[in-house]
């Protein structure tokens, strides 16, 4: 394989831990070792006085100066600040994130030189606007993400090229079918995907945004916390410095209890100390919902894909935490099949965005692909419309959920009377028919309408949604030459100021140059989920709900494996 201009870079942006991944001149991916000599980075972020701290010393920071230290920022993600003041000041979850990258970035350029292009993963069930945010934090931390890609398509693409699937050779391979799991630190996604060939295709997506090795340890922590508010009568949560050394003795117990039957955990607060030994079954028991929410979402996943158990030809781990026993025996359980262990947890994801980071630059110079990867959206996609019938506003889907991507869908609306003078178009993501329930994408509203429009006049919605996640959206209004394409303002996402301040503040100026990003407060504001507001209803296109909306597939947006550029 020629030597490229870019080497073809990956990053798994991990709740608690991150990787980079580059493809060898053989075009193997291979994991970048980090300054500190480890595979893998704690996605943690101390702020030390003028200093910014990312990785194993930021995570130490956590048991003497917690309330400096960011961690799980990626579960902040679509909120606009990290959800608690970092030494008195506030963070959006994207510039977090933009250190722990810039980190990962910096180390792997003294091994393989300039990275100025990657692929950066994110969990399949994120919703737009944290794939957003995760977009603007790569934009943050100064490098161009060609794409961002489902974390468990990455690993299930890592699994193909383990198995050699990719080889032009075995490209007449019967299709599989493939069930991943994938439980991290913070997010927990489950995937049906076929692989045939070079061909590999989402067939149904699921999951949790808040559901990962985190809650395993909070059980923990709680546990040892009670058994000490017992005998002591105080709480070590109470002060976060003793949380922080309690939660990292839970953490390395967890790890312990996956390979012996029991640990001990040791807590010191106020002058008291405690050991806990805890057994394999007590660990179990304190958390076995944590586990069940697990295998509903992976039973329901199945039955999205119109799937049982016997089409399932491979259960395959990722995450860290599907190290645990108690996972793999409910997934034996569940599936009546031994689980596949066979690709790296840790590791898995980043190969598997820097196999696709490959494919794009290739395609780039004009080599075709030597596979394909075909998602779906894994949360239904409509607008704010008023029901006919019941005079309420009704969430009208024009995207399902588990549509395979691209896609392009359709939905005809009328006007509300005659001479309306505007339309306004609020686009929401999830399941309910109640727009309260779903969250709120963005708006927009198409103006100055002819004075004689006749009541009942149709409205076309036209959504283009990309591989990535990405969506435009088109009104147009008939009979008028009104039409507009929509660049979504979203609530909860930093503007090109904002993100051109941190991008300089974070990647790369001389701290005495820095200036102070304007928009940084100390004022405490919280950002709570956006929901569909109501105020707009006389403007919302009405819709007939028996009427469902056409969807067809994209037939110009499918270039290899959706490829989106964002800031050419
Ligand atoms: N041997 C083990 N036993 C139990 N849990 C483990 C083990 N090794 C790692 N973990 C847990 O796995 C989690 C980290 O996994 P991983 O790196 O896949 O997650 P992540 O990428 O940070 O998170 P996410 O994918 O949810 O954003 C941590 O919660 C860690 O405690
Ligand atoms: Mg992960």
């Amino acid at each position: 394989m020629s030597k490229r201009k870019h080497p073809a870079v990956g990053i798994d942006l991990g709740t608690t831990f991150s990787v980079i991944s580059r493809l060898d001149d053989l075009g193997r991916p291979q994991t970048l070792i980090n300054a500190e000599g480890d595979k893998i980075t704690p996605s943690v972020v101390f702020f030390e006085g003028e200093n910014v701290v990312v990785g194993k010393e930021a995570m130490k920071a956590v048991a003497t100066d917690a309330d400096q230290v960011a961690e799980c920022a990626k579960r902040d993600l679509g909120h606009r600040f990290y959800h608690r003041l970092l030494g008195g000041r506030q963070y959006p979850p994207e510039a977090l994130q933009a250190w722990v990258l810039n980190k990962l970035r910096f180390d792997a350029e003294k091994q393989i030189g300039s990275i100025q292009k990657c692929v950066v993963t994110v969990p399949a069930y994120f919703d737009e606007v944290r794939r957003k945010a995760t977009q603007d934090a790569g934009y943050i931390a100064g490098v161009e993400v060609m794409d961002i890609i489902n974390e468990p398509t990455a690993a299930a693409v890592a699994f193909g090229f383990q198995q050699g699937y990719m080889n032009p050779a075995n490209k007449d391979q019967e299709k599989k079918k493939i069930l991943v799991y994938d439980l991290g630190g913070g997010t927990f996604d489950v995937t049906v995907m076929e692989i045939g060939g070079p061909d590999f295709n989402a067939l149904a997506t699921d999951g949790d945004v808040q559901l990962g090795g985190r809650d395993w340890d909070q059980r923990l922590v709680d546990y040892v916390a009670e058994e000490f508010i017992r005998k002591f009568s105080c709480d070590p949560r109470e002060d976060p410095n003793a949380a922080g050394r309690l939660w990292r003795e839970c953490e390395d117990a967890k790890r312990t209890l996956s390979a012996r039957q029991k640990a001990g955990i040791a807590c010191d607060y106020k002058g008291h100390a405690v050991r806990v030994e805890i057994s394999r079954q007590t660990f179990h028991e304190i958390t076995q919902d944590l586990l069940d929410r697990t295998a509903f979402t992976t039973r329901q996943t199945l039955q999205a894909a119109g799937l049982t158990w016997a089409d399932i030809d491979r259960v395959l781990l990722v995450g860290g935490s599907s190290r645990m026993p108690a996972v793999v025996e409910m997934l034996r359980q569940l599936s009546g099949k031994e689980p596949d262990q066979s690709v790296s947890p840790d590791e898995a994801v980043a190969h598997g965005a820097a196999l696709h980071a490959g494919i794009l630059l290739a395609y780039h110079e004009g080599v075709s692909p030597s596979f394909r990867i075909r998602n779906v959206n894994s949360h239904s996609l409509g607008v704010v419309a008023t029901d006919i019938k019941t005079k309420r506003p009704r969430n009208a889907i024009l995207i399902p959920r588990n549509t395979p991507l691209p896609v392009v869908a359709r939905r005809v609306f009328k006007t509300h009377k005659a001479g309306q003078k505007s339309i306004l178009v609020q686009i929401v993501e999830g399941e309910s028919p109640s727009p309260d329930d779903c969250s709120q994408l963005g708006k927009c509203t198409v103006r100055n309408l002819p004075p004689e429009l006749a009541a009942q006049t149709p409205i076309e919605v036209r959504f283009k949604y990309e591989e990535d996640g990405r969506l435009t959206v088109m009104v147009s209004v008939e009979g008028t030459k009104k039409q507009l394409k929509h660049e979504i303002t979203r609530e909860n996402s930093l503007t090109q100021d904002q993100l051109d301040s941190w991008r300089k503040y974070i990647s790369g100026l001389d701290p005495a140059e820095r200036p102070e990003p304007a928009h940084l407060s100390k004022e405490v504001r919280t950002a709570p989920p956006t929901k569909a507001a109501k105020e707009t209803l006389d403007y919302s296109p009405e819709v007939d709900l028996d009427k469902p909306g056409s969807k067809t597939p994209d037939p110009g947006g499918s270039s290899a494996s959706g490829i989106k550029r964002r800031w050419n």
